[in-house]
């Protein structure tokens, strides 16, 4: 870790004591804690506003495995995103429905064609791509 510093910062009492119960509710024991958490995904965002950063994420799509042609266009998509496919699994949720959570590696710009590719396959019913910076450089 590097070096710690402290800094002191001026809020109104108001905005701080809304502030305390949000990081209360949350569950954090104090505040640093919660800011370091603020600014590490303030930072994070900031990065993955650009298309070359280097991002993992994580893409959940909920579809009928009775499609026809789903289920293979969507191994067919993994097989051709080897570089950017980490894993995946796949759960039954009902008789007709069901998970598979892909994880992507690459650069922001790959990870959200490749998800866009998949959400937009026919069939898919829901899709959500949670998407991060890798935590490279943030203390
Ligand atoms: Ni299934």
């Amino acid at each position: 870790m590097s070096k710690i510093e402290r800094v002191g910062v001026s809020l109104d009492k108001k905005l701080l004591s809304m502030f305390d119960e949000l990081i209360a509710a949350r569950g954090y024991s104090n505040r640093s804690e919660a800011i370091r958490d603020l600014i590490r995904d303030r930072l994070s965002e900031e990065r993955l506003a650009k298309p070359a950063t280097r991002a993992v994420a994580g893409v959940f799509l909920v579809y009928d495995h009775h499609s026809t042609e789903l289920p293979r266009k969507l191994v067919d998509l993994q097989h051709s995103h080897l570089l950017q496919v980490i894993a995946s699994t796949h759960v039954h949720l009902d008789h007709h429905n069901c998970l598979e959570v892909i994880m992507l590696r690459g650069k922001v710009r790959e990870i959200e064609k490749v998800a866009n590719d998949m959400a937009a396959l026919k069939g898919v019913k829901l899709s959500k791509v949670n998407i991060m910076t890798t935590g490279q450089d943030l203390a």
